[in-house]
């Protein structure tokens, strides 16, 4: 069964529920790529556009799921997902849905668990990209569930981003969202606190992202991934090129100069901590990268179920 031989036409029919900022760019890729393209939202006036683009709107949550061969919710979180799919009940039966809306790994296993009790063929999902760059090419979509509903959609799901399939457990997407945000999040805000250290001293923001960002990508990923990734598997983090002392040097130099400039100081504090932290465990001579062992899961916790999810 492929989407193609299920809809009729040489595009598989697409439902969208949900038409916030990323379900709205969602449905006008689908339209603007031909395939049939129904949409449903709580506030259904927010569709007036995307019908006159060629969409349609359904009066009813169920009547889009059986418009659909792929139904994709992009809500803002699964308590809605729940609130707006679960009274669907029989009409999910062999149906695909897949959720790009953003939550945790225990929802996303939840949702997937009365889902496949409701008969429906579930694949969780998260959306890596902001709406501009949804349909370019190269923008990143993880997907996890059962891998033969990912192989079956794939052309579909390519239709808005390199989709990157994760493995069998539904939870698996929003694992990796959440760890790739939170990289996100902490870069930006290193460049934002920098940004301020500059400004205060009435420099000029932008030469210093110039400066900045020629710097940090070379720099940090000079060295190959797969070798990083290494070192924090093996715990092997030789110091023979820099010491975690001399990198809590660096943090205590950005803490008191942030005090110097007037620049409030819980970030680089923060940092320096958690540094500090790994010197006392006794590794002070080791590479920054040490510092994971701070961050790593401690043994007495290595039951919490969260813990066992395959791929
Ligand atoms: N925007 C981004 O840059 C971005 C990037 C990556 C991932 N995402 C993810 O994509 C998802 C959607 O994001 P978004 O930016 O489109 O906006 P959002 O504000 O997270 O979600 C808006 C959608 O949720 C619906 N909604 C809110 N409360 C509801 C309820 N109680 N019952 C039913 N529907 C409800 C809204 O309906 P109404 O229109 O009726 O209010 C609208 O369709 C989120 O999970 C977000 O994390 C967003």
């Amino acid at each position: 069964m492929t989407d193609h031989l299920e809809s009729g036409h040489d595009k598989a029919a697409v439902a969208i529920l949900g038409l916030g900022p990323m379900g709205r760019v969602l449905a006008e890729v689908y339209v603007d790529r031909g395939h049939p393209t129904t949409v449903w939202n709580r506030t259904a006036a927010k569709a007036g556009p995307l019908v006159a683009r060629g969409a349609r709107l359904a009066a009813s949550v169920d009547e889009a799921v059986a418009a659909a061969d792929v139904t994709i919710v992009c809500l803002n979180d699964y308590a809605s997902t729940a609130r707006v799919l679960r009274p669907v009940g029989e009409g999910l039966r062999g149906r695909t849905v897949v959720n790009l809306t953003s939550g945790t790994p225990s929802e996303a296993r939840e949702t997937a668990a009365w889902m496949g009790e409701r008969g429906a063929r579930y694949l969780d999902g998260a959306i890596m990209v902001p709406p501009p760059l949804v349909g370019e090419p190269g923008s990143v979509f993880l997907y996890s569930g059962p891998r033969e509903v990912f192989d079956e959609h794939r052309a579909t799901l390519t239709g808005v981003g390199d989709p990157r399939y994760l493995g069998t457990s539904a939870e698996l997407a929003v694992l990796y969202n959440t760890g790739l945000l939170e990289m996100m999040y902490a870069t930006m805000n290193g460049w934002l606190h920098a940004t301020a250290l500059i400004d205060a001293a009435d420099l000029p923001v932008g030469d210093f992202a110039e400066l900045a960002f020629g710097w940090f990508v070379p720099m940090m990923f000079g060295p190959s991934t797969a070798g990083l990734a290494a070192a924090l598997a093996e715990g092997s983090y030789p110091g023979d090129l820099g010491t975690l002392e001399m990198n809590v040097n660096a943090l205590e130099h950005i803490t008191r100069t942030s005090v110097e400039q007037g620049v409030p100081a819980e970030q680089p504090r923060l940092m320096l901590e958690i540094a500090e932290r790994a010197v006392a465990q006794g590794r002070g001579g080791e590479n920054y990268l040490a510092v994971y062992e701070v961050f790593k899961k401690r043994a007495a916790d290595a039951g919490h179920p969260a813990s066992s999810m395959s791929r």
